[in-house]
């Protein structure tokens, strides 16, 4: 398969247009990231509980992914040796969800990643002036339009791109029993268009592009 088009988050670019997915406990850390970065893809690391090896865990968790959160986005970015990028995935339902944001930053992400509930505060605690961008993974149309208008009314700030996962994705979704029950008959592909309908007015109004990422069995629908 030859993929030609890149993907641009406003001055970052990826050669490659593939996010690969966070995956905690440990699945998706700087060895995986690295190296789908260095392809010149977006390598993604999950915080959540990522220092479980680092001494002293036993003790205190919190101080631990912490120290691991720097560690890895170093390492990663290490490991791809100036290509593709490298972010993380951290999900809002997190104890110490902002902490683990505001360390992601610090140490340079190039992306921050957030589902598993709605990142109504993500746009607090990244400025807008730093590098890494931020995304909210959402599965509906009234998730995304909710994220994005209180990221407008309340910061005036838009997303930097947004990831749709559709019910096959898996994880923390919101989708009921009844839903996926239905699931092969699902019209997500319909939910998709909405989505990207939806953003299309806040690209108008930020006079910039937000890319939508489909993950969980939705790959062709894509745009950036
Ligand atoms: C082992 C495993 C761990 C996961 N951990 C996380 C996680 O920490 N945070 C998150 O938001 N999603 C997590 N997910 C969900 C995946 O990131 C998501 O379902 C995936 O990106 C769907 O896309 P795909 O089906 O196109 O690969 C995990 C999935 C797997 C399989």
């Amino acid at each position: 398969m030859s993929i030609n088009k890149q993907l641009k988050i406003g001055d970052l670019t990826a050669k490659l247009p593939i996010i690969q997915g966070g995956m905690g406990v440990g699945v998706s850390r700087s060895s995986l990231a690295g190296a789908v970065a260095k392809e010149g893809g977006v390598g993604i690391i999950s915080t959540a509980q990522i220092g479980y090896d680092e001494e002293g865990f036993e003790k205190d968790q919190a101080a631990c992914n912490n120290r691991a959160i720097h560690k890895h986005i170093k390492r990663a970015k290490e490991l791809a040796q100036g290509n593709g990028l490298v972010g993380v995935n951290i999900m809002v339902a997190l104890k110490h969800y902002a902490e683990h944001v505001k360390e992601a930053v610090a140490a340079g992400a190039d992306v921050i990643i957030s589902g598993a509930g709605l990142p109504m505060n993500l746009p607090e605690l990244v400025s807008e002036t730093c590098r890494t961008k931020i995304a909210p993974i959402v599965s509906s149309k009234r998730a995304a339009q909710l994220i994005l208008k209180m990221w407008a009314h309340k910061y005036d700030r838009t997303a930097d791109f947004l990831v749709v996962e559709g019910p096959k994705a898996g994880g923390h979704l919101g989708f009921s029993r009844e839903q996926l029950d239905e699931i092969d008959t699902m019209d997500y592909d319909e939910e998709i268009r909405q989505i990207i309908a939806c953003k299309e007015e806040y690209e108008k109004r930020y006079e910039k592009k937000i890319p939508v990422i489909v993950a969980g069995g939705n790959l062709r629908q894509s745009r950036y």
